[in-house]
């Protein structure tokens, strides 16, 4: 079995998937983190492989960019690959005043202009919520590590290049970041009755403009991505 977008067969993929969104940290965490791992879909360039952590087997695709393509991926992978958990790693714009460059979030919900949620023609948008289950783990994931994460809502927008005078606005509503994903993972694995969550970690701000240099970039998500495999572990 295969589908447009993933020629991976049944069964290539592990009960949990990490999902970056670019497909060369796929490619980098499979070959830094995992062992055995193999190569599991090529389609798009959107890399798949499956192998080991600590002996546990765990699988890493790339999402894309964007609600659309995370849309895609996350539904076949749950809906036809028997795919139970996602954890989608990723970076995200600063928005609170409590949020520094680098700074790892776990996101307990999404807040989305988007009309992502419309499809299921319900009365009014449906709430885009973590799995509490898979947070819980995270969260104690990361205490293990001994790295300190923010809990809080982000804002999964449609565009990179947002008009900052609604970024003040969502300031005030206390969301801690901006990203483009989380939504559409949260409601997919709603839908389809499984888990998700997005853990992301800071790598610019655009009220303040700040961004971390390539090499700051790297060391935050080796922290995130270990948060991720030890999750994985729980799981
Ligand atoms: N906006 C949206 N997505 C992002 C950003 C941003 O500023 N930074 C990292 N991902």
């Amino acid at each position: 079995m295969s589908t447009p977008h993933n020629s991976a067969k049944k069964g290539d993929f592990a009960k949990t998937v990490l999902m970056p969104g670019d497909p060369l940290r796929a490619k980098y965490i499979a070959e830094s983190f995992l062992d055995d791992a193999r190569l599991v879909n090529e389609v798009r360039g959107m890399y798949a492989y499956t192998g080991t952590y600590k002996g546990k087997p765990v699988s890493v695709m790339a999402s894309g960019m964007g609600m659309p393509s995370m849309g895609i991926y996350s539904y076949e992978l749950f809906s036809f690959y028997d795919v139970e958990n996602i954890i989608r790693i990723g970076t995200a714009g600063g928005i609170s005043e409590k949020i520094r460059l680098r700074d790892v979030i776990m996101a307990i919900a999404s807040c989305t202009p988007s009309s992502f949620a419309d499809q299921y023609g319900l009365p009014c948008r449906p709430a885009a919520a973590a799995s509490y289950d898979l947070l819980k783990k995270a969260d104690e994931a990361a205490e293990g590590l001994g790295i300190k994460a923010h809990v809080g809502t982000v804002l999964c927008s449609d565009t990179f290049y947002t008009d900052t005078g609604s970024l003040a606005d969502w300031r005030k509503m206390n969301v801690l970041a901006i990203e483009m994903e989380s939504a559409a993972l949260y409601y997919t694995a709603a839908r389809t009755g499984k888990n998700a969550l997005c853990i992301c970690t800071v790598s610019d701000c655009p009220l303040t403009g700040e961004e971390c240099s390539a090499e700051q970039r790297q060391n935050s998500f080796n922290d995130m991505i270990k948060i991720a495999l030890e999750t994985a572990l729980l799981c």
